[in-house]
């Protein structure tokens, strides 16, 4: 990636491309005090104010800068760098490469909580890991005054739902979830009847007592990219089919429709949705719908089958950290009079996590 000069003009060159840079473009970014907050880095001026024929009166480059006198007067020294670091892809967390899983997956993503934690390079560590493998575990994370609220706000801020700012994980009277339960959870992503769903779901184990309620994950990328694969046709129906979620108390009523794999604009992996006991598919031609329940019985085979899950304990101070848009997540059944089980979960969205990245990014020159 270079830059060049033609004619007053700014080029940008990659792999044999080249492109001219809009004048006006390089004109809002121009830099210096004048124009620009040291501090916040925000703009003194609006762009939408300045003239629209924006022209390059004056220009000069050399190894480091490239400087620029425009038609209207202002006058800059660009750091060829930084106007480099536009066209580049490296600081994008979506290029953080995906690490498909199943139930060989040996090491576990364990990170130790300790002290300014959130301010380490070991933090930066963890959440490159996050988005590589959808989830982390914490060690020895405090158990004391709801924490978890700490730990979610020290990374972004919490997105409170129906279940409240944190929920509280045990067996209770009159559950209005089967989470509340001791009954064994299958592999399920939460809350797919919001809009948006919540991003990344964190729990808490305070207690753990009993034998059973083990943790259960599944990669809901690994499986998606594996129907996709085998079964094309389960997969092309999945992605293509908008179904009802649905969440129903006595205060409120939640619906969301969406695919139960959703892609992005390039037909990428984005989300998945999997809540068998909320979905509700419309009426379709007779041939279209036993189409979509095949498909659907495939990937909640899938889901279940051991070749996908991974299972584990956790313990008092663990916290598990994953996204709720990749993974599934589960716990098997256990006995409630052989102790206490105690877990606190509380959501946070992608824009916190992808923030602290990139500012933990920045503060260690990675
Ligand atoms: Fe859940």
């Amino acid at each position: 990636m270079k830059l060049e000069l033609k004619d007053n003009r700014v080029f940008f060159e990659n792999q044999g491309s080249k492109k001219e840079i809009h004048p006006f473009w390089l004109r809002e970014r121009v830099i210096g005090d004048t124009f620009v907050d040291k501090k916040t880095q925000q703009r003194l001026f609006d762009p939408t104010t300045l003239q629209n024929d924006i022209k390059i009166d004056n220009l000069s480059l050399s190894d480091d800068h490239l400087e620029i006198t425009f038609n209207d007067g202002a006058h800059t020294k660009f750091t060829i760098q930084n106007i480099l670091k536009e066209f580049s892809n490296t600081n994008e967390v979506k290029f953080i490469e995906k690490i498909k899983w199943d139930s060989s997956l040996k090491t576990l993503n364990y990170f130790e909580f300790k002290k300014n934690f959130f301010e380490e390079e070991d933090m930066y560590k963890a959440l490159i890991s996050f988005y590589k493998y959808g989830f982390v575990i914490f060690k020895k994370v405090p158990t004391d005054n709801n924490f978890i609220v700490n730990f979610a706000n020290s990374i972004g801020s919490i997105r409170r739902t129906n279940f409240g700012e944190f929920f509280n994980v045990k067996s209770k009277p009159n559950p209005n979830d089967l989470a509340y339960t001791s009954l064994p959870l299958a592999p399920h992503t939460d809350n797919p009847y919001r809009k948006p769903v919540p991003c990344i779901q964190m729990l808490h184990c305070i207690e753990n007592e009993v034998k059973g309620g083990l943790s259960t994950l599944v990669d809901g990328y690994t499986v998606t990219e594996k129907l996709k694969k085998d079964f094309p046709s389960y997969y092309d129906i999945l992605s293509k089919t908008k179904v009802r979620f649905q969440f129903v108390d006595n205060s409120v009523i939640l619906e969301d429709w969406a695919e139960m794999i959703q892609l992005d604009e390039n037909n990428e992996f984005k989300q998945v949705r999997f809540s068998p006991r909320l979905d509700f598919v419309p009426l379709e031609d007779k041939e279209k719908l036993e189409l979509y329940y095949s498909a659907r019985k495939k990937i909640s085979e899938f889901y279940n089958s051991d070749q996908y899950k991974i299972e584990f304990k956790l313990q008092p101070g663990d916290l598990l950290m994953m996204d709720n848009h990749r993974l599934l997540h589960g716990r098997t059944t256990y006995n409630a009079n052989e102790g206490k089980r105690f877990l606190q979960g509380c959501y946070i969205d992608y824009d916190s996590t992808e923030g602290k990245l990139k500012h933990l990014k920045r503060k260690f020159n990675l």
